[in-house]
């Protein structure tokens, strides 16, 4: 799949087999959220890998919306490190960058994902820190539940001419 379908056509996949997918698609994903681009390229992300089942549960027992994170079989969590941070807001949007790389990654090989929030809820970001044993530098800003979908989702069209403005607004 080229680049342009890939975004055209990614939608959050939220339903699972449950079939856990390899160490190969797995080294693809976190590849692709190596290579996004983050501010000064200091690459301040960290990313946590979650496959045991108890694990995924713990995590989704403290997160009200990520309830399909053990069928999905591979929960990553990115994280940024706070020490990397020039400006306040970088670290927040270099992780979304990666977080996003990650996702269409996911879909243009077959995968089903789903972006998580994790950051700013402080009460989500303290328990998956406590759970992972986060150093108190690396911030969790996202959790990405991925496996193979079992369930199919449309690409929807959401151009709209009325928020694109040309010159001023
Ligand atoms: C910052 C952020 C946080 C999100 N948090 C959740 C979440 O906790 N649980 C969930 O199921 N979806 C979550 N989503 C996915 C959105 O609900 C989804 O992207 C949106 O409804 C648009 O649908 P689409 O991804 O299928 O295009 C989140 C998306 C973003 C960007």
């Amino acid at each position: 799949m080229n680049v342009v379908d890939a975004i055209l056509t990614r939608r959050s996949i939220r339903k699972f087999t449950g079939q856990v997918i390899s160490d190969k698609q797995l080294n693809l994903l976190l590849k692709a959220g190596f290579q996004a681009p983050s501010a000064h390229n200091l690459q301040p992300w960290h990313f946590i890998v979650v496959k045991e089942k108890k694990n995924l549960e713990e995590l989704a027992d403290n997160h009200q919306y990520a309830k399909m994170l053990p069928q999905a079989g591979c929960g990553i969590i990115v994280c940024g490190d706070a020490n990397k941070e020039t400006r306040v807001g970088f670290l927040v949007e270099d992780c979304s960058a990666a977080i996003q790389n990650i996702l269409l990654a996911a879909h243009g090989i077959g995968l089903g994902a789903v972006w998580c929030g994790i950051y700013p809820n402080t009460d989500r970001a303290s328990a998956f820190s406590r759970i992972l044993k986060l150093p108190e530098n690396i911030i969790p800003v996202g959790l990405i539940a991925v496996g193979y979908p079992n369930e199919e989702k449309t690409a929807q069209d959401r151009f709209d001419n009325t928020k694109i403005h040309y010159e001023t607004w």
